[in-house]
Parts: C-alpha cells; sequence; structure tokens
C-alpha cells in the first residue's frame, strides 16, 4: 500500500477496488460507514510490525478522523469495528489515555442498543420499522462485544462485560442450526424476547451458510473464549469452525456462500478466508497440542493459498488482495479488493509471525 501523503483529506479512507478499476475508492468517515475503521488499523498493524515512526503519525490521524463518532448517539453495533479497529489497535500500541476514553465512551454508547428483555444488543435499529423485525441481531454483531469487554476490563463499567456475555449466550442458543452453520439475522420478540426466526441479509438463502457470516462467528466465539474463559465457547467456537473447515473447497478459499447454486463458478469470498485464519491461530492457542495443531494448519493452508499469485493483488492493484466479495445479493462488491480482507489478512500474518517467534524463543 502507497503511504499517504500530509494533503490528503484524513476523512476519506479506503474502501474498495473494484474489479475492473486500479484504485482505491474512497468513501467518506461517517457512523453510517462501517469499514471506516479498518484503514486506520492496517496503519496500526503496520507500524506494530515496522515501528516506522512516519506510519505512527498517519495511524494518529486517520484514528484522530473518527473521533466525533464517540460524541454520537449510536446509529448501530458497528460502532465496534469503526472504532476498535482504529482506538483499539491505537492504543495498544501507545497507551493514549485519551484514546482509551473514546473506546470507553463508544462502549457505553453501543450500551444503549442492549435489549435486556431479549439480551442481545439491536445490531440494526433502522431495520425495525423498515423490515418490520421487532429486534433484530446479526452475526457481525459477535465482533463488536470485544469493545465492550474491553472497555469492561480497563475501568468502564462493569454493566458492559455482562451485557456482552448475555448477547453471547443468547446468540448461540438461537442463531445455529443443528449443523452449527449460522443464521445471518435472528429476529427476536421484544415483548417476551423469544427467538421469531432466522434470515438471511447478505447470503444466499435463509438457511444456506453465509461464508463471512461464519467467519464472524468463529473469531467471535473464539474472542468471547479469551474474554471469559468459560469451556462452552471454546467448544462452541469450534463446532462452529469445524462446520466452515469441513466444507471448504480445495484451495482453503470459500465461495461466497458454502450454499451458492452456482458453485464451483460462484465468486470467492477472500475476506472471509482472512478472518478465519486469524481467528482460528488464535483458536489453537487455546486448545492442546493435536487440537491446536490442527487450527493453525488450517489457517496457515488459508494463508499460503491467500498468498499466491491467484489471490494477492501483487502488479494489479494496490492492495493486498483480490477476490473478495462484500454484498452479492446487493450486487456490490463482488470479486473486489476490499479493505477489511487487508486488514483481517494483515492481523493473521501478524498473529502467525507472533506464534513462530514464540516457538522459536
Ligand atoms: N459487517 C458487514 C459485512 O460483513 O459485510
Amino acid at each position: 500500500m502507497t503511504l499517504p501523503g500530509d494533503t490528503l483529506d484524513y476523512t476519506m479512507v479506503p474502501r474498495h477496488i473494484l474489479k475492473d478499476q486500479h484504485e482505491w475508492e474512497l468513501s467518506k468517515v461517517s457512523q453510517e460507514n462501517w469499514i471506516a475503521g479498518f484503514w486506520p488499523g492496517i496503519l496500526w498493524y503496520d507500524y506494530s510490525y515496522t515501528h516506522n515512526p512516519k506510519i505512527k503519525v498517519q495511524a494518529e490521524k486517520y484514528t484522530d478522523s473518527l473521533h466525533f463518532i464517540s460524541q454520537l448517539p449510536a446509529y448501530d453495533h458497528d460502532l465496534g469495528f469503526l472504532m476498535f479497529c482504529s482506538y483499539g489497535n491505537g492504543y495498544k500500541m501507545t497507551h493514549n489515555p485519551a484514546y482509551k476514553d473514546v473506546i470507553i465512551r463508544t462502549a457505553d454508547t453501543l450500551a444503549t442498543l442492549f435489549n435486556p428483555k431479549v439480551g442481545t444488543i439491536l445490531s440494526w435499529p433502522r431495520e425495525v420499522a423498515s423490515k418490520g423485525w421487532p429486534h433484530n441481531t446479526i452475526m457481525d454483531n459477535m465482533m463488536n462485544l470485544e469493545i465492550l469487554f474491553w472497555a469492561a476490563k480497563h475501568g468502564g463499567s462493569k454493566h458492559l462485560y455482562d451485557i456482552a456475555l448475555s448477547h453471547a449466550t443468547k446468540t448461540m442458543e438461537h442463531q445455529f442450526r443443528p449443523d452449527y452453520g449460522n443464521y445471518h439475522v435472528a429476529i427476536y420478540d421484544t415483548i417476551d424476547g423469544h427467538f421469531i426466526k432466522g434470515v438471511t441479509h447478505q447470503g444466499y438463502a435463509d438457511n444456506s451458510m453465509w461464508a463471512r457470516g461464519q467467519s464472524w462467528a468463529i473469531y467471535g466465539f473464539t474472542m468471547v473464549y479469551r474474554e471469559t474463559k468459560d469451556k462452552k465457547f471454546l467448544n462452541f467456537a469450534q463446532k462452529v469452525a469445524d462446520v466452515y473447515l469441513k466444507r471448504l473447497p480445495k484451495d482453503y478459499i470459500p465461495y461466497w456462500d458454502f450454499d451458492a447454486p452456482d458453485i464451483p463458478n460462484a465468486p470467492k469470498d477472500a475476506s472471509a478466508a482472512c478472518v478465519t485464519a486469524s481467528a482460528l491461530i488464535e483458536l489453537s492457542t487455546y486448545l492442546p497440542t493435536r487440537a491446536g495443531t490442527k487450527y493453525r494448519k488450517a489457517a496457515e493452508k488459508m494463508l499460503e493459498s491467500l498468498s499466491t499469485s491467484h489471490y494477492q493483488s501483487r502488479n494489479i492493484n494496490n492492495a493486498f488482495l483480490l477476490h473478495s466479495t462484500g454484498h452479492f445479493p446487493n450486487h456490490s462488491e463482488i470479486d473486489a479488493s476490499i479493505i477489511y480482507a487487508d486488514y483481517y489478512y494483515l492481523e493473521a500474518l501478524i498473529r502467525l509471525n507472533a506464534l513462530q517467534e514464540n516457538k522459536r524463543s
């Protein structure tokens, strides 16, 4: 990726490079733009590895451009992606107390979407009226529990931990089918909190396994185990990972939906592979050697595949990766380079590197 110069507008962040394009399309930082934290996150990961002070300056400037979001009421659950990939990674690298304040304030805002009757966060308030879904919780929301756990551990309210735990528990109990594939969206009743039905938004069908949704689940439950140390989440993360691994094509990179009707001609989703690889590297560290090795080796295979000339962008464009799918049913970002694929690719490589360094020392 090119190092941005000082003349840049820091409120514009890379979003994607579509199949027929060669340059990043930029998008405005806003609460509605869920991807806006990934670019500062990439810069923080870059800095964590290179310790290049010029990268740090850019990471700080792009991170600052999200600050105003921490002062707004909640738009939706994506506050976690937005503020934890930026400020969260920034805090880990700098211990800047101002970053911590932003994270805790944002976690408090995210908590306003929690419905105690249901026991989960309302992921998309806007869909209550437009779709007639009384309370909706999407699998992606599992990722955004991390900011709640973190805030509770770093001086925020204990209530944030309780909310995250409740959300994970209810999601585990209702949002999965018997084969451990998940519904993208769970609809709950707001009067008595019961699960009404599971539907899809970005997948092929209500009962299909949307690749990135399953990746969010693998990553989310692994993280919930890290934060709670409750073995039921560790077991569950393995079950959710196992169905994903069992159904993968030979190159370890999933089609955008495991049940897409035109497989093997369906587009792939490299972003799901990046999220899963990163999650499996972490999962492998919580398990006894044999089970752990299985997940680490699977993650290595994913990263090897992603690092071939088929998936790496190399001289085609200046993203890291090609072949991700954003929203197939919406006909958007199909077979594209997408910023969150690059973010989780980098995260997975850094995690694998740390694992290998630990083994050597
Ligand atoms: N969180 C939105 C997506 O995975 O596309």
